[in-house]
């Protein structure tokens, strides 16, 4: 147990597995959101500019669902880690096929090897991502009390590898100059710099891991005996069978298109989470008191996939207006519409101070229900805020000052500190004892199921339907807040004692 001591203080009084947690999850989330950053464009410039000259619609479309999918598939990763590997070699199996992902890109191999980057990226991220947080809480006793400081110092890791690689990657894509995409990208050149990032970040989990992470991590948590393994094996070879029927009937009626494709997943990552919702209203193993959390989580859930999909379309619609609608450069400083995703991280990072003041201050401060409420109000507002260049000025051709953009992020950030946080903490309180990792999936699939309906509707944005599109879905988000706010006292009442 010598890493659970309450004595162990290395990195900033925290014991030093977090170290190597914090920095794995910070390259990790540099080369995620670095290759983002960057991937938009390289779908649908043209291949005279570096890029693979799809349709802008649909490269939209697919930066969504990939979204998506990332965060679905941490519903595998947390089952093989508690059942199978263990979350210390899941975390490094999946930080591998990440950084192969990242090399897939930075080869000169067009859209198949987009595809693959894709697949390894899902999987991988679905490894590690859930895992290397359950690593975090693992480092504390029960009665230590340095573990919500451990988190946010954590939170902080992901937020600074986020803000540096939208500078970083898109400056290698862009001949190493920090100004707008000019005619000749090497988007290959930025996304080794993704792969490089996520091998800075195996090395050092490797070599720091095999001293400061506990002897525990490298064993499932509740290993999977034989007789379970056959239908889960059934299972899954009849899900790969249906999927390839599916697959296979598409393709014989000359359906099989990347559209049909999202259509697909999307209706999959929405139907998910309502399975696992029926599962757990109507388990044996979950009591009364449970099954009340779980019917007050069903509103948070909702509110939380409309919060993340806002959130999440920053590195798609926001990044279709830095290219196209916004003004490159204040006085003499150039940069490009990448560098824009920096923005994001970098509020949280200015913001969490002032939260953390304020949650650790506030007396009479409202539920988690309540914060939700307003978080949507404000994640809404994010959108309506964007709609005011397009109304104001009569027209949305042309372009407009940068400070537009850096207004919205600023609101909707505002949400994220509202939300993010209070939904992780909220989450893990009002799980049934049966259905822990579970939960915590759940969580995840918010933000998939937000990024599937993203997939959907923001095929519909371009400059001719901007005001449209951030008019109703700001409304969408402010309406759902102000419903929710007449929902909190019964909302808050089936928490039964959860705050
Ligand atoms: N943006 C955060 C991250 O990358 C949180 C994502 C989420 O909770 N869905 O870790
Ligand atoms: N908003 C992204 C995540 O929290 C970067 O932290």
């Amino acid at each position: 147990m010598e890493n659970k001591s309450n004595a162990d203080k290395f990195f900033l009084g925290q014991p030093r597995g977090l170290s190597t947690l914090f920095f794995t999850e910070m390259w990790e989330r540099f080369s995620y959101y670095g290759m983002r950053a960057i991937l938009l464009f390289y779908m649908y410039y043209a291949v005279s500019k570096g890029g693979l000259g799809f349709d802008q619609g649909t490269a939209a479309s697919i930066m969504s669902i990939y979204g998506s999918l990332v965060y679905m598939s941490g519903v595998v990763g947390g089952w093989l880690s508690d059942r199978v590997w263990g979350s210390r070699r899941t975390v490094f199996i999946g930080g591998i096929l990440i950084m192969f992902g990242h090399i897939a890109l930075s080869l000169p191999f067009g859209s198949s090897a987009l595809f693959a980057s894709i697949a390894l990226i899902v999987v991988g991220t679905g490894l590690l991502k859930p895992n290397v947080s359950e690593m975090v809480g693992g480092l504390y006793s029960e009665t230590d009390h340095r573990r919500d400081a451990g988190f946010s110092m954590f939170v902080f890791g992901i937020n600074l590898g986020a803000a540096v690689s939208p500078w970083a990657v898109p400056f290698a894509a862009n001949g190493f100059g920090f100004h707008a995409f000019g005619n000749e990208m090497n988007f290959h050149a930025g996304f080794s710099l993704a792969a490089i990032g996520m091998f800075l970040g195996l090395l050092q989990y490797y070599f720091d891991g095999k001293k400061y992470l506990s002897k525990e991590s490298l064993y499932p948590q509740d290993p999977i005996e034989k007789e379970n393994l056959r239908p889960i094996i059934t299972w899954s070879v009849i899900g790969v069978i249906a999927l390839a029927v599916v697959i296979a009937l598409m393709g014989v009626t000359g359906n099989l298109d990347i559209n049909n494709i999202i259509w697909i997943i999307t209706i999959v990552v929405i139907a998910l989470p309502i399975i696992y919702f029926v599962m757990m209203l109507s388990s044996k193993k979950v009591n009364k008191v449970e099954r009340s959390r779980v019917w007050a989580y069903v509103p948070l859930f909702i509110a939380a996939a409309i919060f993340w999909a806002i959130e999440e379309s920053g590195s798609v619609v926001l990044a279709l207006f830095a290219a196209d609608r916004t003004v490159l450069h204040i006085g003499g400083w150039h940069f490009a519409a990448a560098n824009f995703q920096t923005l994001n991280p970098l509020f949280i990072m200015i913001l969490t101070p002032f939260f953390v003041w304020l949650w650790s201050s506030w007396k009479k401060q409202p539920s988690s229900p309540g914060k939700f409420s307003v978080g949507l109000v404000f994640a809404g507002a994010s959108y309506l805020f964007m709609a005011l260049p397009g109304i104001i000025n009569g027209t949305t051709s042309g372009r407009v000052s940068p400070w537009w953009l850096v207004g919205s992020w600023f609101i909707v950030e505002i949400a994220e500190m509202l939300i993010s946080p209070i939904g992780l903490s909220v989450t893990t309180k009002l799980a049934p004892k049966a259905f822990q990792s579970q939960m915590m999936s759940m969580w995840f699939l918010a933000d998939a199921a937000g990024q599937a309906v993203n997939a959907q509707i923001v095929k519909l944005y371009s400059a001719n339907t901007e005001v449209a599109y951030f008019l109703i879905v700001g409304l969408v988000s402010v309406a759902f807040g102000i419903l929710l706010l007449f929902f909190v006292k019964p909302i808050h009442r089936l928490m039964d004692g959860v705050d």
